[in-house]
């Protein structure tokens, strides 16, 4: 199906409280939380045709959790992306990441950077996951970025070449499960004339028809881009 959507981007909310309300441990919440990633994505690169995935999996501020969840957290997107890695191939999907994952831990760092590596080939579908990210360092971290000359006169144009979604689309869509409704310093510049979907829906139980109706409801929208 084909839809006018080039990237959709999803705050992936409520691993805890899923996991709470089932009388588990945070962490299982996480585990379940891992397994929608990927059905998330199908969805949208082969049923919704959408070139551009973009998942908030670990910001900035994130790092004020208690160690063994962090910790958690890391060896869980490793292990994930380790199961994982022939689904890559076989979908031709491009992995990519923004944030800074220097800080990451060494397992996870190198399974991120190799699969980067080894699928940049891909051009049709990109999944980004946002790691270590927060747009406020994003953004000086552009600044800091720029040459002499650029800085001399600053134009939107130079300082989005410097922004970790360089080449990429602006988000059409952000999504944020849970029912919080705010972009907790997630792609703020990218979101300068995204549309806001927010449901109720915990991220383990966001399946294939809850991901529908967010596109549904993409589609009534008017955007305008400031026109009339
Ligand atoms: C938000 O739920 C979830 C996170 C901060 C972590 C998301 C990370 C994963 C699912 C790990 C694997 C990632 C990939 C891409 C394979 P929360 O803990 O804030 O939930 P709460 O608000 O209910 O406490």
């Amino acid at each position: 199906m084909d839809t006018p959507l080039k990237h959709i981007a999803f705050i992936m909310d409520g691993n805890g409280r899923w996991a709470q309300q089932c009388g588990l441990a945070r962490t299982e919440g996480h585990k379940v939380g891992a397994q929608r990633v990927f059905d998330v994505a199908k969805r949208a690169f082969k049923h919704w045709n959408i070139p551009y995935v973009t998942l908030y999996a670990f910001s900035t501020e994130n790092w004020k959790r208690p160690a063994y969840e962090v910790s958690f957290i890391f060896k869980l997107l490793a292990t994930y992306l380790k199961h994982k890695r022939s689904l890559f191939f076989e979908n031709e999907i491009r992995l990519n990441t923004i944030g800074d994952i220097s800080k990451l831990p060494e397992n996870a760092r190198t399974v991120l950077v190799d699969l980067k590596e080894q699928t940049k080939k891909y051009k049709d579908h990109t999944l980004t996951i946002a790691l270590n990210y927060g747009a406020r360092e994003e953004v000086l971290r552009a600044i800091s970025q720029l040459s002499e000359e650029e800085r001399q006169h600053i134009t939107w144009e130079a300082l989005e070449k410097h922004l970790y979604t360089a080449g990429m689309p602006d988000p059409d869509l952000i999504v944020r499960t849970s029912g919080e409704q705010r972009l907790s310093n997630y792609l703020l510049l990218q979101a300068a004339y995204s549309e806001f979907y927010f449901t109720p829906t915990y991220w383990p139980d966001f399946d294939d028809e809850a991901f529908d109706k967010a596109i549904e409801e993409y589609m009534r929208r008017t955007r305008r881009f400031g026109g009339i």
